[in-house]
């Protein structure tokens, strides 16, 4: 037998849609995919979400008599478990949803959306899904890309897969009630692209993003913020959804997080490892003049404005070093690590040595406990 080639394209297609009012019965947004005739749907919802919405979550399926099994699920990356995936899919098992036009509605912050979005991806061999994000961290980032997961074996996001949403839908009136904590979390993920690749983005960040932090986004120039997030998000993510190209402007500030969040778990969120790293980069790039000293003080001032607490003790230049070797594996023997240009553009290094590292270290360590010694 010869050799026999099989090539097959499909084509992925996804709406990212704003919406108010999610819950409101006239809001055909949750029920615009899918069967709604004779129909079931299977929805995990966030405990925190639920404690606020869930006679609204009840109202709305009865109102459309949809028959519906509503999940709640009890979020913190402590969650993002093996156990925690296999209880979702034995609950989606005894409830046997229509393979092709029940799509599961995954509603909570991101740790929900990627163990939900893994079911829908391996249940059945595939699901559709419509991802709803209630944290800012879920709006921004976690929920309008396509990558689902959960931790495995002491490591972060070990299981998982690539599996699109049939829709994402937008409605920041959830944000009103995340705790401020979660909000600045969700503002890590904007910094990253604003410094990398939006210097206007980062301009309104200086303007207007204390203020918005304070309205949890609900103001005008908030939802600016926003839009100008995801647009830049989605613009990055769209021509690489599968990851073929590894070096990615959006994995700046996820080299060294990830041994910080890794070890830190239990009291470090992700964005805040983000931000970390986000600031031990910026030293690194300033220490190699591609970042000024002026612009190199307009990053710490924003974090500064934005009221992020940074916690220097944490800070251990042998984990980041690890962490930077961990991530060139995963990035296929390169480190490939975002840096930036200047604000708002970006350039990669493959040379970042353990004394760099070292270095950015005391220079953080130092600024950290210099700013808390004036508070
Ligand atoms: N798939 C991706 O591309 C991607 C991208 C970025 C981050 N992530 C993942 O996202 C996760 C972090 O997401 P997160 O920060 O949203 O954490 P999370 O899902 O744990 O939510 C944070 C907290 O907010 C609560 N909460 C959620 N919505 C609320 C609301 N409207 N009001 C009040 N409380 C609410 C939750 O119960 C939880 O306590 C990490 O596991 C990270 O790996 C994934």
């Amino acid at each position: 037998m010869g050799t026999r080639r099989v090539t097959y394209q499909h084509t992925i297609e996804y709406e990212v849609l704003s919406t108010a009012n999610l819950f409101h019965p006239q809001n055909w947004a949750l029920l615009s995919a899918g069967r709604i005739e004779d129909a079931r749907r299977f929805i995990v919802v966030d405990s925190n979400v639920e404690r606020h919405y869930s006679a609204e979550i009840q109202n709305y399926f009865s109102h459309h008599h949809i028959e519906a099994k509503i999940v709640t699920f009890p979020s913190g990356e402590e969650n993002k478990t093996v156990e925690n995936y296999l209880s979702i899919l034995r609950g989606l098992d005894s409830f046997p949803i229509h393979r092709r036009d029940e799509p599961i509605i995954a509603i909570g912050g991101g740790v929900l959306t990627d163990v939900v979005g893994f079911v829908a991806s391996s249940y059945r061999r595939g699901v559709p899904h419509i991802k709803v994000p209630t944290t800012l961290m879920g709006y921004v980032d976690a929920s309008i890309g396509i990558k689902t997961g959960i931790n495995f074996n002491g490591s972060k996001n070990r299981l998982g897969a690539f599996h699109p949403p049939q829709k994402v839908l937008l409605d920041k009136a959830f944000l009103k009630t995340l705790p401020k904590r979660h909000i600045l979390n969700g503002v890590c993920e904007i910094i990253k692209l604003a410094v990398i690749k939006d210097a206007e983005l980062f301009g309104l960040l200086e303007e207007h993003g204390a203020q918005s932090v304070d309205a949890h986004f609900q103001d005008e120039q908030g939802g600016v913020i926003l839009d100008r997030g995801i647009s830049g998000m989605l613009e990055e993510l769209q021509p690489n959804l599968f990851e073929e190209d590894l070096a990615r402007k959006v994995d700046f500030g996820h080299t060294f997080s990830y041994g910080l969040e890794t070890r830190h778990e239990a009291h470090l969120f992700h964005g805040e490892a983000v931000l970390l790293d986000i600031l031990i980069s910026t030293l690194i790039a300033q220490a190699r003049n591609l970042l000024s000293e002026e612009e190199t003080s307009r990053i710490f001032h924003l974090t500064d404005a934005l009221g992020m607490e940074l916690n220097a003790s944490i800070l251990d230049p042998g984990l980041l070093w690890e962490s930077l070797t961990e991530r060139t594996y995963h990035r296929n023997g390169l480190q490939r690590v975002p840096m930036p240009r200047g604000i708002g553009d970006c350039t990669f290094l493959n040379d970042i040595n353990a004394d760099e590292i070292e270095s950015a270290v005391k220079t953080l360590e130092d600024r950290i406990n210099v700013k808390n010694e004036i508070i």
